[in-house]
């Protein structure tokens, strides 16, 4: 049984926390709030639209009492990012585990982060990218820059109206793997600028798309999330990856994209060598 805590309950955490509510192997023990919220002192079912859970909210004020009094073993946060670092600290130092689905840090802030899990030798996962099907989304813009290195990309994302930080950190984390695309490919150029166009409007959950555009054709690349639901999937899946693990991850190592990987490459490998064998007898295969 994984213990988790969720830290956060705005639109993304509160449904984070009815998906995690379902898991045979996951019991959500505790939820924390921000120190002046009106949720504090209420039932967890009562804030997400649920039946009654005997997990009453606390505030971040009390972090410490609450983690050592209800002991997770991971925490999910989904604040805002002044209050992910400051907590994350507490939470290290305890020794629990984080999924940090929260976004909009500093370059200095992301870097407190990993400082965080080195020094006191918990997980965390930073996870600005959570759902499932973006995260595919940039594996193929990072292998479709490096085969087109000398296309043009541009990346626009659209997202609700309330959202705070423009561009997301999910599109920012897409130019820097088209980037990467494009130096793997031998393109050690200084200057590859990715554009973004960032759009805030109604109540788009969430979509990204990539467009990869030559002078004779083009290939589109989109993600939408319809509802908040693929966030808490992706969250799910980090929280399994979490727990007993020491270190920094990012969804990547979550879904075992290397491994992924490394099983293309080996299938290929083999079906190449079928191909001959398949073709050519033993014979045949001598005089060549
Ligand atoms: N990784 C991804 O794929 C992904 C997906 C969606 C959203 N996000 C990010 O997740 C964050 C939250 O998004 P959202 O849409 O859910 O925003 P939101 O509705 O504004 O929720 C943020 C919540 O954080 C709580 N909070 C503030 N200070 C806190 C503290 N010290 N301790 C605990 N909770 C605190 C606030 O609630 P109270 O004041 O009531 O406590 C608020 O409800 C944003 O950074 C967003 O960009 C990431």
């Amino acid at each position: 049984m994984i213990r988790v805590c969720i830290s956060g309950l705005g639109k993304t955490g509160k449904e984070i926390a009815k998906v995690l509510m379902e898991q045979q192997d996951i019991k959500l023990v505790s939820a924390i709030c921000s120190p002046n919220s009106d949720k504090k002192g209420r039932d967890l079912g009562e804030v997400t639209g649920s039946s009654s859970t005997g997990i009453i909210i606390e505030s971040s004020d009390n972090l410490e009492q609450v983690i050592f009094r209800t002991r997770p073993d991971v925490v999910v946060d989904f604040s805002s990012p002044e209050a992910a670092l400051k907590n994350a600290k507490v939470f290290s130092r305890m020794k629990v585990n984080i999924i940090i689905g929260t976004t909009g840090f500093s370059k200095i802030g992301l870097k407190k982060l990993l400082v965080l899990a080195t020094k006191h030798r918990n997980a965390i996962v930073y996870a600005p990218n959570i759902t499932l099907g973006v995260n595919v989304l940039m594996l193929l813009a990072n292998l479709a820059s490096n085969i087109l290195n000398s296309y043009d990309f541009q990346i626009t994302e659209i997202h609700h109206k309330h959202k705070k930080d423009a561009p997301s950190g999910t599109a920012k984390k897409i130019a820097v793997e088209i980037e990467k695309g494009i130096k793997a490919s031998g393109n050690l150029s200084e200057n590859i600028e990715i554009p973004i166009t960032a759009v805030r409007a109604g109540g788009v959950v969430g979509k990204h798309e990539v467009m990869i555009i030559g002078d004779d054709d083009k290939i589109e690349i989109s993600h939408e999330s319809f509802s908040r639901k693929a966030f808490a999937l992706g969250a799910l899946q980090a929280v399994r990856f979490a727990k007993g693990k020491v270190g920094y991850f990012e969804m990547s190592d979550v879904l075992n994209l290397k491994k992924v990987l490394g099983d293309y490459l080996e299938n290929e490998n083999s079906s190449f060598k079928e191909r001959y064998t398949v073709f050519l007898n033993k014979k045949e295969l001598q005089i060549l």
